[in-house]
């Protein structure tokens, strides 16, 4: 789009205290990894409050990594490590800002970095549901929790492809929408965890939960919109990165209409949800993801008549990740696991909890 900035960042220094930035990230880690140590007991014993604490870290690290992921992109830092899984031709880590600033080297292998941390905890659930439930206590929620750390190495291959194929913008969004998959994951397992192993219950009318359902599409469709508009705009990760080739305002078009009827389902679904007397959270999280799909609209008009200032794209972004998780909370919250009353050996009863 004619005007849109696309100047390289400013160059920071390439050390601080006489430490390189890489040096820091990876002390960084390596702290992350001794206070895991240290939590160790609360994964290997853990307790119901334990466990549900680390699934909700699970969808806060799938969550952050997708925003650290669009700070990247906007300040072209996409091929601060020019290669993969090596950052430069000859090194793990950055060497020097040969051929970019040092500041988006540093940006791009901190966002590597927290890789690990999202493994390490999509891990430790794993581990903290085999301890507490055992194998076949609740294969429901370990099925679960099994596909996170592995969509985490997944994400490490999509995002190796993404830097070999120089930030396509297929590749850059099928990275962020694969996050939004976790996302599901990670949010379901998070509510089904304070369940008992049971029979899956709605707990709202027939119609109200295709509804949510029908939000839940229209909000994937959403941020897919919203990947192909940023893959048509000036912030691609690098100035040298491939773009789509569409009309940049008819794109955005699309992607605010999409807007538009995610506003309309979540009002519609709140109207229900109030009139009916749904259960008391659903009524809550309805009003907080209208509040969420409002302010980003706002953010989403206000950057593109800005011309995309680099901290209100960061900020819809973080907005995006919010929003998903409120509608996938909504979703997940309109049916529950309920213990089967029916006698132990009855079929009913033996295909419960499968
Ligand atoms: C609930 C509402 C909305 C959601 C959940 C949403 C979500 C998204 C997502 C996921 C992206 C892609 C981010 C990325 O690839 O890193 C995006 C980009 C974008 N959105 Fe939205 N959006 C919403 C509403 C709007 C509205 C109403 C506008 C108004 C024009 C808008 C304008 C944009 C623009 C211009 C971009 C491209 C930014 C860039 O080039 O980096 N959005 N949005």
């Amino acid at each position: 789009m004619p005007g849109f900035s696309t100047e390289p960042q400013t160059v920071l220094a390439a050390d601080m205290l006489g430490v390189p930035i890489w040096g820091w990230q990876v002390g960084f880690a390596v702290a992350g990894v001794i206070a895991l140590v240290l939590l160790a007991r609360t994964i290997w014993e853990p307790s119901d409050a334990s466990l549900r604490w680390w699934a909700l870290g699970n969808v806060a690290v799938n969550a952050g990594i997708a925003v650290t992921g669009a700070t990247v992109r906007v300040t072209q830092s996409g091929l601060g490590c020019s290669e993969w899984p090596r950052c430069t031709p000859d090194s793990f880590v950055p060497s020097g800002g040969d051929h970019h600033p040092v500041l988006n080297e540093a940006i791009e292998f901190g966002n590597r970095m927290l890789t690990f941390l999202v493994l390490a905890v999509g891990v430790i659930v794993v581990v903290a549901l085999w301890r507490r439930y055992g194998r076949h206590g609740r294969p429901d929620l370990m099925r679960m929790a099994v596909v996170i750390p592995l969509g985490v190495l997944g994400q490490g291959v999509v995002g190796g492809i993404t830097v070999w194929t120089r930030l396509h913008p297929a590749s850059v969004g099928t990275h962020f929408m694969l996050s939004m998959v976790m996302l599901v994951v990670t949010v379901a397992l998070y509510l089904r965890l304070r369940e008992p192993r049971g029979e899956l219950r709605p707990r709202v009318d027939e119609g109200q939960r295709r509804l949510a359902a029908g939000l839940a599409v229209v909000g994937f469709l959403l941020l897919a919109a919203g990947v192909v508009t940023t893959g048509t705009g000036p912030l691609g990760g690098d100035l040298e990165a491939p773009r789509w080739g569409f009309d940049l305002p008819t794109v955005t078009r699309v992607h605010a209409v999409l807007g538009w009827a995610t506003a309309l389902g979540a009002v519609t679904l709140l109207v229900n949800f109030l009139r009916s007397g749904a259960p008391r959270d659903l009524r809550r999280y309805a009003i907080v993801l209208v509040a969420a799909v409002a302010a980003q609209g706002a953010i989403g008009y206000t950057q593109y008549a800005l011309q995309l200032p680099e901290g209100l794209v960061v900020a819809h972004v973080l907005g995006s990740v919010v929003t998903w998780v409120l509608i996938l909370r909504v979703y997940f919250g309109t049916a529950e696991r309920v213990e089967v009353t029916t006698p132990a050996g009855s079929p009913r009863a033996a295909a419960a909890g499968r």
